[in-house]
């Protein structure tokens, strides 16, 4: 490995994993790609881009010519896929660009990879292709069942994986991970939303009676996982990512407020806007990924506040994001009927 193209390095768990490889590998350069959708922002790699080991280039994954332009070009040997449009409650808006990216834009890589003889790409995919989690937890075999638009996607990404593989044995490895929580998370997932709003002193809307169970994992755990799985892991094989983080939406409420010191009457229960698409729960079973020399290191209650800490630290990141007014009417459009004077 020594020309990584990581796609959707402008978001949360791409930029996120640029850090960790950069740091462990001063040998290797990234090639960053990403679309800057809403999801993505320039300042979060200006500390990717200071290394100088780290070049970006602006553009669609589902854009073949770009693709096969920056892989070509800068000799790229290896491929890590980020790329996605990442959101629940944004899929039941309006499902279009999942499929575009999700779909379309992981068969274009594949193609891409497969042309230019790339040795390895590894496809970040998700737990949720699996659906909601009955008594046991997800293995790898779990039957892929998605309830959502987003999920829908992701697992029709991760088939095109499959038979990629299958039919022209592209080097391809997939990893499925739980719920992350971390620095540089768009606050509109749970746990930056929830911080964000508090640090604002304003109520977070909890779905429903808030039991919802999500299998939540640090992001740099994340990070080392699908590293784990690139470097180790077999082509044609999924692994589960995740460090036994099994705790409810009202759970991990309770301890944003307890963190931020605010009181329980800021939590707002409002009718779950996802109505039967809900997942009640998620919980992985990762030990394959285990079976082959893979640890998480992160204490989730350490993490948590650590996490909340960078928001307090870090609010110009995140108040350039919220006071744009796509941010504004997104909120409004989603959550306007249900806040209504809480907005
Ligand atoms: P994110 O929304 O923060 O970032 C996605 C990035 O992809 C953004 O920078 C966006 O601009 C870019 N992007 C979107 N469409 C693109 C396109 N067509 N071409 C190029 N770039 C495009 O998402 P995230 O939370 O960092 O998730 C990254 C990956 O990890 C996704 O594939 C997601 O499904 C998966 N995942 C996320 C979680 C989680 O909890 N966030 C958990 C498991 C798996
Ligand atoms: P989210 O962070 O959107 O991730 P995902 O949908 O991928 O699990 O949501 C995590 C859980 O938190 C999910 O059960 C929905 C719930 N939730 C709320 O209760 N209120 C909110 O405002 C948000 C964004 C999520």
């Amino acid at each position: 490995m020594k020309t990584l193209l990581v796609t959707g390095c402008a978001g949360f768990i791409g930029s996120n994993y640029c850090r960790y490889v950069l740091k462990r590998h001063p040998d290797v350069t990234i090639c960053g790609l990403d679309a800057l959708t809403y999801a993505g922002n320039l300042s979060t790699m200006e500390d990717l881009e200071a290394t100088g080991r780290f070049r970006f280039f602006p553009g669609k994954i589902q854009d073949e010519v770009v693709v096969n332009g920056v892989i070509s070009s800068q000799a790229v040997d290896t491929v890590v896929n980020f790329a996605a449009e990442s959101h629940n409650d944004r899929s039941l808006l309006d499902a279009a660009a999942f499929i575009q990216t999700d779909v379309a834009g992981v068969f274009t890589l594949l193609e891409a990879v497969q042309r230019n003889n790339v040795k390895r790409m590894l496809h970040v995919s998700t737990d949720e292709v699996y659906g909601s989690a009955t008594e046991s937890s997800f293995t790898e075999l779990t039957p892929l069942a998605p309830n959502t638009p987003y999920s829908a996607s992701k697992a029709g990404g991760d088939m095109q994986v499959r038979a990629h593989h299958i039919a022209y044995h592209t080097p391809v490895t997939i990893t499925r991970c739980g719920n992350n929580f971390g620095p540089f998370q768009y606050p509109e997932k749970l746990i930056p939303f929830f911080i964000t709003r508090l640090l604002d002193h304003k109520k977070v809307p909890l779905y429903g009676d808030g039991s919802q169970v999500r299998d939540w994992v640090y992001v740099d755990d994340h990070c080392s996982g699908i590293h784990h799985a690139l470097l180790h892991g077999f082509a044609g094989e999924v692994y589960n990512v995740g460090s036994r983080g099994e705790c409810t939406n009202l759970e991990i409420t309770k301890r944003l407020l307890e963190l931020l010191d605010r009181p329980m009457e800021m939590i707002k229960f409002i009718e779950d806007p996802r109505g039967g698409s809900h997942d009640r729960r998620y919980s992985i079973d990762a030990s394959k990924l285990q079976s082959i020399g893979w640890q998480p290191e992160f204490e989730f209650d350490k993490a948590l506040e650590d996490t909340v800490r960078w928001y307090v630290d870090n609010q110009d990141w995140w108040r350039a994001i919220t006071s744009r007014d796509d941010y504004r009417q997104f909120i409004e459009r989603y959550y306007g009927r249900y806040l209504g004077e809480d907005l």
